[in-house]
């Protein structure tokens, strides 16, 4: 144990979840006791019927279910390989980010309700995690869990932006795995590994957990008015960008599902945009080309700092410091683009429609 747990000793899908690179997924901690005064009563019917599907836990078998797979397959494109490992231990820091989070949640929380709520869902992300741990093991590559949730850097953020990213990312996680489940259901061929097969039940257990953030939301709604409004509207555009870059750094990926990633990537953010009308005050208006140039600049930005990697010298950090401001200020004029107000009546439905 000692060994494995030495940085000699890891092997690099552990290094690479472990890395804090500005874009990779990130491991949270926040204010529990706080979240344990929110209040339950003013959605009481839902919740409780919430509660009640979370405890039948129909996906129970789902991530149980083993296949055959010849991991020689994927060598026949290193390129498509390695952006496929980059994929997997990407999503598996994202998962198992949630389920540590949710689990101290659980234990310090206070209200038993909530906790038990935090238990359920920490339950579906430690499947989750378990699942592709299972299938980076297949490609000889598995991340040591144990070693990530003793060594990552843990991010301090309070409650209610835990809420607004927490909702969000689930609601991306459901957007992208639904999208790209209908995408190959459609060209089986595209198929290259048979992980996509489970990301319809999957994709059913992250929809859900983002229900459940929409039902808390509402029931303190005070999240969702005044000058949380900018902060919600920061939040849209920060998960927005980070996935678009990130979706945008593996090419190969995309092209061999058979699809255009900027199209995959309009379709989650309209995805994602309508189901945030349950309960976000606005959304962002994706589709206006100014948004697009933003996004577009911001891909460029960041390709151009990635490409300073290493590089040392005055001259290297006045670029590298250039390129960032460049950064922050593409966001703060994507945050500045008129938003578009939601005056959709707040609903919670536990089962998606698309
Ligand atoms: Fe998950
Ligand atoms: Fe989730």
């Amino acid at each position: 144990m000692a060994e494995d747990s030495t940085a000699v000793g890891m092997n690099n899908s552990t290094k690479q979840a472990l890395e804090s690179r500005a874009l990779a997924p990130r491991f949270y901690t926040t204010n529990c006791e706080e979240i344990g005064r929110y209040d339950i009563d003013p959605v009481r019917e839902e919740w409780d019927a919430m509660m009640a599907a979370f405890e039948l836990d129909t996906n129970r078998e789902h991530f149980k279910q083993n296949y055959e797979f010849d991991p020689e397959t994927l060598d026949a494109d290193p390129e498509l390989k390695a952006e496929f490992l980059d994929l997997l231990v990407s999503s598996i820091t994202a998962e198992y980010s949630g389920c540590v989070l949710y689990q101290e949640i659980e234990s310090k929380v206070g209200d038993p309700e909530i906790a038990k709520l935090f238990r359920y869902m920490a339950r579906d992300e430690s499947r989750h995690a378990g699942f592709i741990n299972r299938a980076l093991n297949k490609l000889g590559v598995a991340v040591d869990l144990s070693v990530l949730k003793r060594d990552k850097e843990y991010t301090y953020f309070r409650p209610k932006f835990i809420f607004y990213a927490t909702y969000l990312s689930e609601k991306i996680g459901y957007a992208r795995y639904i999208t790209i489940y209908r995408h190959l259901e459609r060209h089986p061929e595209r198929r290259f590994h048979p992980i996509f097969k489970w990301f319809l039940e999957w994709c059913n257990d992250e929809f859900a957990h983002g229900e459940a953030f929409a039902l808390l939301m509402r029931a303190n709604p005070k999240l969702l008015t005044g000058y949380n409004k900018l902060f919600i509207r920061m939040f849209l555009v920060l998960v927005y960008t980070t996935m678009y870059v990130r979706d945008h750094s593996r090419p190969k990926l995309y092209e061999a599902f058979g699809m255009d990633v900027t199209e995959f990537d309009h379709t989650v953010f309209d995805i994602t945009t309508e189901i945030s009308k349950q309960v976000f005050p606005m959304t962002l208006n994706t589709r206006d080309p100014k948004f697009q140039r933003g996004l577009e600049r911001l891909l460029d930005l960041n390709i151009r700092l990635d490409g300073l990697e290493g590089a040392k010298g005055v001259g290297a950090t006045f670029k590298r410091l250039t390129l960032q401001v460049g950064i922050g200020t593409t966001i703060l004029r994507l945050f500045l683009l008129p938003t578009i107000p939601n005056q959709m009546p707040k609903q919670v439905a536990m089962q998606p429609a698309w």
